[in-house]
C-alpha cells in the first residue's frame, strides 16, 4: 500500500480545520498591521538558503532536502560528483520562510532604500531531514511575517507585539506563554564575543561534547543550545553576550524593551537564547507554552539586518517571526484548546422517491446557491439510510422530497435533533432555512 513519508502529515479534518484557522485569524491580525501576503516558490535555488541561513547552521548542513531533475541525478551518478553543476541546478526545499522571502524582496526591489518598507506575510510547508518526533516534523508549516527596510527599534517592538497578538487570536491566554528575548548584537560586537565563547568553550573542552567542540569551530554561539546536561551546566559560566554589547546593540536593546513596557508586554531576558539561524542581529525572540516545554518553541524570530545583503540586494534591514502550526496545536491541545471548531452544518435533502432525484437535484443547487450548505445522496441510497447519512454528517435539517409534499408544492423539513417535522412551502423554503439556519 502507497504510504506517507515518516514525518510528513496530511493534513485532513480537524487538522485542516485548525490550519485554516490558524491562516484565516492571522490574515485579520496581521492586515490591521498593514501586512501582504506573499507566496514564494518551495523550491528555491540552493543558495538562496546556503547564503541566507548561514552555511554553519545544522539546518544548512544537515537538515536540508536538496533537490535535482531526473536527469541531472543521473548525471550526478554517472560522474560521481555535483562538480560542474551551475548554480541554478541545484536546489532545496524551503527549510523556512525568511530567506526566500529576502530572495523576492532583492529580485522585486519591494523595499528600495528610502521609500516605504516592504511588510509580508506568509503561510505554508517547510521542510527540514531531521529524525520525526513529538513536535519535529520533515514537513511542517509557518506562518509568519517579514518587515524589510526599518532599522528602528520600534520595527522590533511592533513585530514581537504583533507575535504576541496572534498567539492571543489563537486562543492562547498572557499567562499561557512565555516570551524570551535577547539581543545578539552585530557585525561590530559579535565577532569578538564570538570569539571568547570560541575559547572559553576550548579551555574546557574535556567537558565538552563532540558537537560543541565542531561548534566550537563553527558556530561556537550554539553551544548554549547543546541539550547535553554536561555542557549545559559548563556554558552556565561562559560569557554572557550582554556583558559584550557595542553601545549602538545596546542602545537598540534597552529601547526595544522600553517599547514592550509601554505595550504591557511581559518577557524575559535569556542571554542564553542563541537561536539556529545566522542572519539574525541583534533583537532574537522565542516562545515556549508553560507545561507544554516538551513540544519545544511554538515560534521565534528576530532582527536580520544583513540578510539582504547576503542575497544580493542593497543593505535593507528586516525583522520578522515565525510560528509552528503543529507545535501550536500541541500546545492548544495540552491546554485543553482547539483551533479546529467543529465540522459546518448544513442540511440534508433527501429524496423520498428515486423519481424525484431531479427535483431533489434542484433543490440542492437552489439552497447552495442561497449559501446554504447543502448535502445531497448521490448513491440511491433508502430514506432511511440517506437520514442515518445525514446524521453522520452532522446536518441539522433534512429537507424530505417525496411524491406528497411535491402535490402540494411544499417539502418537509426534519429536525434531526428532535425528529420533529413540519411542512414548508417550496416557494418559501430558502427564506424559512435561512432565518431558522442563522
Ligand atoms: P525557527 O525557529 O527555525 O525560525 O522556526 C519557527 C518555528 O517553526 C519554530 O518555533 C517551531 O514552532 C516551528 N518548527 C521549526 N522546525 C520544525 C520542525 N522540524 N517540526 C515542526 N515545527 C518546526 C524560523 O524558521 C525563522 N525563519 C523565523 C523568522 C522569521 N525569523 C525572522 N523572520
Amino acid at each position: 500500500m502507497a504510504q506517507r513519508i515518516q514525518g510528513m502529515e496530511d493534513l485532513l479534518g480537524d487538522s485542516m480545520r485548525s490550519w485554516q484557522t490558524m491562516v484565516e485569524r492571522s490574515r485579520a491580525l496581521f492586515e490591521t498591521y498593514g501586512f501582504e501576503m506573499i507566496e514564494t516558490p518551495a523550491l528555491e535555488q540552493l543558495g538562496t538558503f546556503v547564503h541566507g541561513i548561514g552555511e554553519s547552521t545544522d539546518v544548512v548542513r544537515k537538515e536540508m532536502f536538496r533537490a535535482f531533475s531526473g536527469a541531472l541525478l543521473e548525471d550526478i551518478f554517472a560522474r560521481g560528483s555535483e562538480e560542474g553543476l551551475k548554480p541554478r541546478q541545484r536546489m532545496a526545499l524551503r527549510p523556512e520562510g525568511t530567506a526566500g522571502v529576502a530572495r523576492a524582496v532583492v529580485e522585486h526591489n519591494l523595499a528600495p532604500q528610502g521609500a516605504s518598507p516592504a511588510k509580508l506575510w506568509y503561510a505554508g510547508a517547510m521542510f527540514r531531514g531531521e529524525r520525526p518526533q513529538k513536535g519535529r516534523l520533515r514537513q511542517f508549516h509557518q506562518v509568519g511575517v517579514e518587515f524589510f527596510g526599518a532599522a528602528d527599534p520600534l520595527a522590533d517592538a511592533q513585530v514581537i507585539v504583533m507575535f504576541m497578538d496572534v498567539l492571543k487570536a489563537f486562543g492562547f491566554e498572557s499567562t499561557d506563554v512565555k516570551l524570551r528575548i535577547n539581543s545578539m548584537g552585530d557585525a561590530a560586537c559579535r565577532p569578538a564575543y564570538r570569539e571568547q565563547v570560541r575559547s572559553f568553550i576550548l579551555e574546557h573542552k574535556e567537558k565538552m561534547c563532540d558537537d560543541c567542540l565542531e561548534r566550537a569551530e563553527l558556530n561556537p554561539l550554539r553551544a548554549f543550545d547543546c541539550k547535553n546536561p554536561a555542557c549545559r551546566i559548563v556554558m552556565e559560566d561562559a560569557p554572557r553576550v550582554d556583558d559584550h554589547l557595542c553601545d549602538e546593540c545596546d542602545t537598540h536593546y534597552q529601547q526595544v524593551k522600553a517599547y514592550l513596557d509601554r505595550a504591557g508586554i511581559a518577557y524575559e531576558e535569556d542571554s542564553r537564547l542563541v537561536r539556529g539561524l545566522d542572519y539574525y542581529t541583534r533583537t532574537v525572540f522565542e516562545v515556549d507554552v508553560c507545561g507544554a516545554e516538551d513540544v519545544g518553541a511554538i515560534g521565534g524570530g528576530g532582527r536580520y539586518d544583513g540578510l539582504v545583503e547576503l542575497t544580493g540586494g542593497k543593505p535593507t534591514p528586516g525583522v520578522g517571526f515565525a510560528l509552528g502550526f503543529e507545535r501550536i496545536v500541541l500546545a492548544l491541545e495540552s491546554l485543553g484548546k482547539s483551533l479546529s471548531g467543529d465540522a459546518a452544518t448544513g442540511v440534508y435533502v433527501a429524496c423520498a422517491d428515486s423519481e424525484l432525484t431531479a427535483e431533489a437535484f434542484s433543490l440542492s443547487l437552489e439552497l447552495r446557491r442561497a449559501g446554504i450548505r447543502t448535502e445531497l445522496d448521490s448513491q440511491g441510497r433508502s430514506l432511511k439510510s440517506q437520514f442515518k447519512q445525514a446524521d453522520k454528517l452532522g446536518a441539522c435539517l433534512c429537507i424530505i422530497v417525496g411524491a406528497d409534499e411535491m402535490k402540494n408544492n411544499a417539502v418537509t423539513v426534519r429536525d434531526m435533533e428532535s425528529h420533529e417535522q413540519e411542512l414548508v412551502q417550496r416557494d418559501d423554503i430558502v427564506a424559512y432555512l435561512t432565518e431558522r439556519l442563522a
